[in-house]
């Protein structure tokens, strides 16, 4: 039953198109270092609001779980716990403050210097690590800014964005089945190697969707930026029905 289950999955898949970025999409280099690209808020901005959320932008993805220690945020000589992120679709670490990990994550104090160290123990998915410590320094100002609150999508909503139109042609029938929204999502939520409920850098469909390197590298078919945010948010939300 095994071995039959597995002929089938083998013959389903070889017999299917090859699954990989058309040859004028940029892929992804192997890069020698991690290198961090951009910061919110700006190195050495004043008057940030209380409620910003520090964003590290960098040219890899940061692979998660952060290892604890290798993310500090200190306010003068005050250790600010912090709770860590991490967006493949942005390429991105969200450091939020969050001591004894309270939820939600805690305002930034008014007034107040922060330092960020990213320490060069920080690693990427394809392995590569920061040269060097990356450090952030930023003061805040007076109140908080209202926070953006990230939407809740409903799965009907990626499966018909996306799942339904770049995805059900070539995985109707094989081992992931997504010829149907109950199939689709019995194949994806009910999946741990595929979604991690709240936990999008963890989940090998979003993984496989960006092109991570343990994924095969670029290898999958080319989402926009607004599909594969769909497909992130689904499953940081709880990936629910
Ligand atoms: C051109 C055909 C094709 C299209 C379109 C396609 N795939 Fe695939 N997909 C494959 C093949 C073939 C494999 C197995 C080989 C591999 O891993 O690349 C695969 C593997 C996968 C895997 C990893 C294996 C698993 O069972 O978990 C996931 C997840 C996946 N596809 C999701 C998707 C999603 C989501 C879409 C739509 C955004 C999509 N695929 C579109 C052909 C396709």
């Amino acid at each position: 039953m095994v071995a039959a289950a597995a002929v089938i999955l083998a013959v389903s898949v070889t017999s299917l198109p090859a699954c990989s970025w058309p040859a004028d999409r940029p892929v992804a280099a192997e890069v020698p270092a991690l290198t961090v690209v951009a910061t919110v808020p700006a190195s050495g901005a004043e008057g940030v609001p209380t409620d910003a959320v520090v964003e590290l932008g960098f040219d890899a993805w940061p692979e998660s779980p952060v290892p604890g220690g290798v993310v500090r945020m200190t306010a003068g000589v005050v250790d600010v716990g912090v709770q860590l992120e991490v967006d493949l679709v942005g390429r991105k670490l969200r450091v939020t403050p969050a001591r004894y990990g309270e939820q939600p994550p805690r305002l930034l104090d008014t007034q107040t210097g922060y330092t960020v160290v990213v320490a060069p123990a920080l690693r990427a998915t394809g392995g590569a690590t920061l040269a060097a410590p990356f450090i952030l320094k930023f003061r805040t100002g007076d109140a908080p800014a209202g926070r953006a609150t990230r939407p809740t999508p409903r799965f009907g909503e990626v499966y018909a964005l996306v799942l339904a139109t770049a995805c059900r042609d070539c995985h109707a029938d094989s081992a992931l089945d997504l010829s149907t929204e109950d199939a689709a999502f019995a194949a994806l939520a009910g999946q741990p190697t595929r979604v991690v409920a709240g936990h999008s850098a963890g989940s090998g469909l979003l993984r496989k969707l960006v092109g991570t390197p343990d994924t095969g590298g670029a290898a999958h078919l080319p989402l926009s930026d607004a599909q594969l945010a769909l497909v992130r948010d689904w499953i940081d939300a709880g990936a629910r029905r």
